[in-house]
């Protein structure tokens, strides 16, 4: 088999500032050693998400000329409405300026102070959206999901009995609607199969629960179907994707992700009483119907992506690159979770610093070492992004699972640069030894990872 290649020609480059170790060193320390609060002019390879990072395509930029910027009833809105519909099926599309955005007005129409929300995995913006209304998020992914280095095709599926369990404890009447994440980010980029989909779809319909995708990576998800669900090799990714949405009342969508664009989203529903209220509340907050918290430009940005995210020769890419990443560190003993998903390789932090305890944040020591080794920037997905602070006695509770996620950015990287990530990768796992973990010294109440500041207990790049 021959080197896959990137099914695309450059024609915009971006430099890269290339710095020094010492350099890194410093800027890092004066983060306050997080990664989000680093200049992105200081990093080599930004791996710190595929949220919004994508290049766009020259249809994508043409497309952006031809944005209609009127404020209501633009062209640009009926070319994205009939570019969603015609894909996701549902009959009402509510455009908003993230994925968040959708989230917020999705559960402050639905949820009351009480309810429960079962989810594969929810990303931590879901979680803190059901939480800021008053309910409560529960994350249900399957017992394969919590074994990371162990390959299973579909560790995004949801635990059904668990859900079953769930809903018979708190009663359906709490549960306003059941969520699953394709594929599920928080657990790893893993994909959701169609066979899970329908069992969580029929257990829903008994109790009249309405089920939602957060769509975020759904072409992602339905390709890694094609490749790995028995009976779907020969079905177009385009037509698993319709299937995933046929089977659920409803999703929430963030285009920066699989719209290929570097902002918008979307809610929808097939409720007209719920479609309603939610648009009522997204002129309050985020625009008129039509455009939502989009320019006319974002709108066909995302319109044209939508169509591009379904080539297979894309995927085959893309989902190459990130297994070459995966394949390459796993060889030498990293511990990867198995299989790589879509998006991103995630290293489990804590078998790659057992001697580091949970408490002691080996995820962020992880990202740290990355950063100075080579000015690569990953995101912790452990216990400083889904730990529990109690403000009241400072007690710490750990998460589930000590990640560390390298995120590729959707045609942006070459396959030089990963190789680059390996080798880089490769010194800091030579030296995991003499690596220690870190504390936290200053955090918020809610999503604390994004602006806390550290401190190692160790000298940090070896
Ligand atoms: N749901 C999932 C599964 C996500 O991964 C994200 C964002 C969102 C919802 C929220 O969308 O950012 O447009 O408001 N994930 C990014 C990430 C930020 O890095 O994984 P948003």
């Amino acid at each position: 088999m021959r080197t896959i290649i990137e099914p695309f020609k450059i024609k915009a480059v971006e430099p890269i500032r290339l710095t020094t170790r010492a350099e890194r060193t410093d800027k890092l320390r004066h983060a306050g050693y997080n990664v989000f609060l680093l200049h992105a002019d200081d990093v080599l390879i930004d791996l710190l998400t595929d949220s919004g990072t994508a290049a766009m395509s020259a249809e994508q930029w043409a497309a952006v000329m031809r944005g209609d910027e009127a404020y209501a009833g633009s062209r640009s809105w009926y070319r994205f409405e009939a570019a969603v519909k015609d894909l996701f099926g549902f009959r009402h599309v509510i455009p908003t300026h993230q994925g968040r955005a959708a989230e917020r007005i999705l559960f402050s129409t639905v949820c009351r102070p009480g309810d429960v929300v079962p989810n594969n995995t929810h990303f931590d913006t879901t979680r803190a959206n059901i939480e800021a209304v008053g309910a409560q998020a529960v994350d249900l992914p399957c017992p394969e999901a919590r074994r990371t280095q162990e390959p299973h095709p579909f560790k995004g599926d949801m635990d059904v009995t668990g859900l079953e369990r769930l809903i018979a404890e708190v009663g359906a009447e709490r549960v306003p609607l059941v969520m699953l994440t394709v594929t599920n980010n928080s657990g790893g980029g893993q994909p959701v199969s169609l066979a899970n989909l329908r069992a969580v779809r029929a257990l829903c319909g008994r109790h009249g629960i309405p089920l939602y995708l957060d769509a975020c990576r759904f072409a992602e998800n339905a390709f890694l179907i094609k490749l790995r669900e028995p009976g779907y090799a020969d079905h177009s990714v385009r037509q698993i994707a319709r299937e995933m949405f046929s089977l659920a009342d409803g999703c929430t969508f963030s285009a920066k992700k699989d719209g290929l664009a570097n902002i918008g989203g979307f809610l929808a529903t097939n409720d007209d009483r719920l479609a309603e209220q939610e648009k009522d509340l997204l002129i309050l907050t985020e625009g008129f119907p039509t455009y939502g918290g989009m320019a006319g430009r974002d709108l066909d940005a995302i319109a044209v992506g939508l169509r591009e995210v379904l080539e297979e020769d894309y995927l085959t890419y893309r989902l190459a690159s990130v297994r070459y990443l995966g394949e390459h560190i796993a060889r030498a003993g990293v511990p990867i979770v198995q299989p790589p998903g879509g998006h991103a390789v995630y290293i489990d932090a804590a078998a790659f610093l057992p001697h580091v305890p949970p408490l002691q944040l080996p995820g962020q020591a992880l990202v740290a070492e990355l950063y100075v080794e080579g000015g690569i920037r990953a995101v912790e997905i452990g216990t400083v992004m889904f730990g529990r602070h109690d403000p009241e006695t400072g007690a710490e509770t750990a998460a589930p699972m000590e990640l560390v996620r390298l995120a590729m950015p959707r045609r942006v990287y070459t396959q030089s640069h990963v190789d680059y990530v390996v080798e880089a990768i490769l010194e800091v796992w030579q030296r995991r030894e003499g690596m220690g973990g870190f504390r936290i010294v200053r955090q918020a109440a809610v999503l604390r990872h994004f602006t806390a500041r550290f401190e190692p207990l160790y000298s940090v790049g070896g």
